[in-house]
């Protein structure tokens, strides 16, 4: 029997005014996987993570998280059913250091109220260094542990897209969606990215990829599903999506090839 899926997203459609921008679009998600989700500049990438989790409404659709019925809502709700995400666009607090901002994204995970931070009674603050050592781990699986203390602003780009992953894992998601997460990264740092994510992926942790990079898309995912114009026109191995025709002509033959 097949293993229920992590996610499985049915007949998603999302328009905005005049402009459809998901048509029906459905994927299933399976446990442990590295998905990637690619097509065109304007495709619907971001709308559908948008969808997922719950920043838009879809106008029709149904998802399942882990065989129950889920229905994404606030950021807080999302986290807490176990998906997490980054950003196309970086989202850090600037001013606060590497580390804070990964004990803030921990914090959906904690038992201690507002109420309990603000008290700082004992149990709020042994959860509190059991939320920093957390995030510290973390800061060191993502490979930058030496900036823990640094502002976020003052981190290299690839430094900020890793230290926005640090922080979405831990969450301890069911499920990472990074939006192009190697957008701005040179070859080495696209390196470490991909090393990290097979890291992330050894760990159980199951992925869904929006990448622009085609080469590392190809190496990294175990399914593919590609967009354009915000329909499904192709999904399978890497391999079937390089071949498939619908998908050569959609990129003009030119980054595929
Ligand atoms: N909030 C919004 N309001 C209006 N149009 C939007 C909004 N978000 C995205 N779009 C449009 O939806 C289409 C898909 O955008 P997007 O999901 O960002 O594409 P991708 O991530 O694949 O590049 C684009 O034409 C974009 O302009
Ligand atoms: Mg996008």
């Amino acid at each position: 029997m097949k293993e229920t899926p992590v996610l499985q997203i049915d007949n998603v459609s999302k328009r905005f005014g005049g402009l459809q921008a998901l048509s029906n679009v459905g994927m299933s998600i399976e446990h442990g996987q590295i998905v990637g989700l690619i097509g065109p500049n304007g495709a619907g990438k971001t709308t559908f993570f948008n969808v997922i989790t719950g920043l838009y409404q879809p106008d029709s659709g149904s998802f399942s998280l882990v065989g129950k019925t889920y229905s994404p809502s606030t950021p807080h709700e999302v986290a807490r059913a176990g998906i997490a995400r980054t950003f196309q666009n970086i989202r850090l607090f600037g001013d606060m250091t590497a580390l804070e901002n990964v004990m803030v994204g921990r914090h959906v995970r904690t038992h201690q109220g507002v109420l309990g931070a603000v008290l700082r009674n004992r149990a709020a603050r042994r959860e509190e260094a059991a939320i920093k050592a957390h995030a510290l781990a973390l800061l060191e699986f993502v490979g930058i542990p030496q900036f823990a203390q640094r502002t976020a602003r003052h981190l290299s780009y690839g430094d900020q897209r890793r230290l926005e992953i640090a922080r979405a894992l831990a969450t301890e998601p069911l499920l990472l969606a990074l939006d192009e997460p190697a957008a701005g990264m040179n070859a080495s740092e696209k390196e470490s990215l991909r090393s990290l994510l097979l890291k992330i992926k050894e760990q159980g942790t199951t992925i869904l990829l929006i990448e622009h990079d085609v080469k590392l898309v190809m190496g990294l995912c175990d399914r593919i599903t590609v967009l354009d114009y915000g329909k499904i026109i192709a999904e399978g191995t890497p391999a079937e999506v390089q071949q498939d025709p619908a998908v050569i002509a959609a990129y003009l033959g030119g980054e595929l090839a």
